[in-house]
């Protein structure tokens, strides 16, 4: 199988590229190694997959360059190019956020339009389609009503992608990832912040009050129900599933997982709770049990043990 990842170079493409090489596809890895956070780390993520015989890595905006030849032999594609995060998404930087999340998004479900032996193409959709109002756990039946810009360019991609499937047979599927953790994650996140500042001895800036909730989903697990998505015969095309990692667990909660980790407490500075963040999320993932056979498997407390020593070996505290 032939995959093309988009955002190939960021957190969760770039562990899907290293999980999808190592099932033995074939991939065109595509980044435009934009500057939301530091380019060096999102090459650092390629390192591996960069040297690996089936993997073409293609410095491209998905904005701008031809898509058609990076289509050529494709059998799925995987689009999780996007520019994300709630916080940074008001006011002037919107218009960053519609490019890389609306308009690529068009852009490449125009191009697939027209490739005609796609078998898929999975979608990078996120919880924070469903804003703040939504019932916990949410169902994909929930109607969705974002709290952020971000959410609402997502709620856009995903809304294009049923349209290309209703109206041209492009074989869509959109995954609601909920809050992704793990090595690699990026580093505007809580997770990655909270575990940086523990490593260095520093106060965590903490958003908000501490009673924020998150699902979260450990990032192979999401890798895996990506793939999951790509191969999984039958599936309606303009199907939307949740991707959950089960229960919302409180930010002061992973505070105190990963003192107790790291030996030691983590002090905590406090900071304005900031506009666009949710008081909380909870996926219902009943619909990627029936419809891909997915169920996740990894554990707050396993999932930062392993992330703190991904920060152990790869962000040296300063
Ligand atoms: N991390 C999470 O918790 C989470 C949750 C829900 C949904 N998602 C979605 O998952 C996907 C991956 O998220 P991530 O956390 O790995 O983000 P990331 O920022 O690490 O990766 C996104 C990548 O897309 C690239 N990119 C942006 N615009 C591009 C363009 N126009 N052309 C080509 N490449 C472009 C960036 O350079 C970056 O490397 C995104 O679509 C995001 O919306 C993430």
């Amino acid at each position: 199988m032939h995959a093309l990842v988009s955002g190939a170079a960021g957190f969760i493409g770039s562990t899907l590229v290293d999980a999808l090489l190592a099932a033995g596809w074939r991939v065109r890895a595509v980044d435009a190694f934009t500057d939301s956070y530091d380019p060096a780390a999102k090459r650092a993520n390629l390192v591996a997959a960069s040297t690996h015989p089936a993997c073409t890595v293609v410095e491209a905006d998905l904005c701008t360059t031809p898509l058609a030849p990076l289509l050529d032999g494709v059998d799925v594609v995987f689009h999780l190019a996007a520019r994300p995060g709630v916080r940074r998404s008001w006011a002037g930087d919107f218009g960053a956020y519609v490019e890389a999340n609306i308009t690529a998004t068009q852009r490449l479900l125009d191009a697939c339009a027209d490739a005609p032996h796609l078998r898929r193409l999975v979608y990078a959709s996120s919880s924070s389609v469903y804003g703040d109002a939504a019932p916990s756990p949410s169902t994909e039946a929930a109607l969705p009503r974002p709290f952020s810009p971000y959410g609402v360019t997502k709620l856009a991609g995903e809304h294009l992608c049923t349209a290309y499937a209703d109206n041209h047979g492009v074989p869509t599927v959109a995954l609601r990832y909920f809050t992704v953790y793990g090595p690699r994650q990026r580093p505007d996140m809580a997770f990655a912040r909270l575990i940086d500042a523990a490593l260095a001895g520093r106060a965590f800036p903490r958003f908000g009050d501490g009673g924020q909730r998150r699902d979260v989903t450990f990032v192979d697990d999401v890798v895996g129900a990506t793939m999951a998505a790509a191969v999984t015969p039958d599936v309606a095309p303009g199907t939307v599933c949740n991707i959950s990692g089960g229960g919302a667990h409180r930010l002061d909660e992973a505070i105190s997982i990963v003192g107790e980790l790291m030996g030691r407490p983590v002090a905590v500075e406090q900071l304005p709770a900031q506009p666009g963040d949710v008081r909380s999320t909870s996926g219902d993932a009943t619909a990627a049990r029936t419809l891909l056979g997915w169920a996740p498997t990894v554990g707050l407390r396993d999932g930062l043990a392993r992330q703190i020593s991904w920060h152990r070996s790869h962000r040296p505290a300063e």
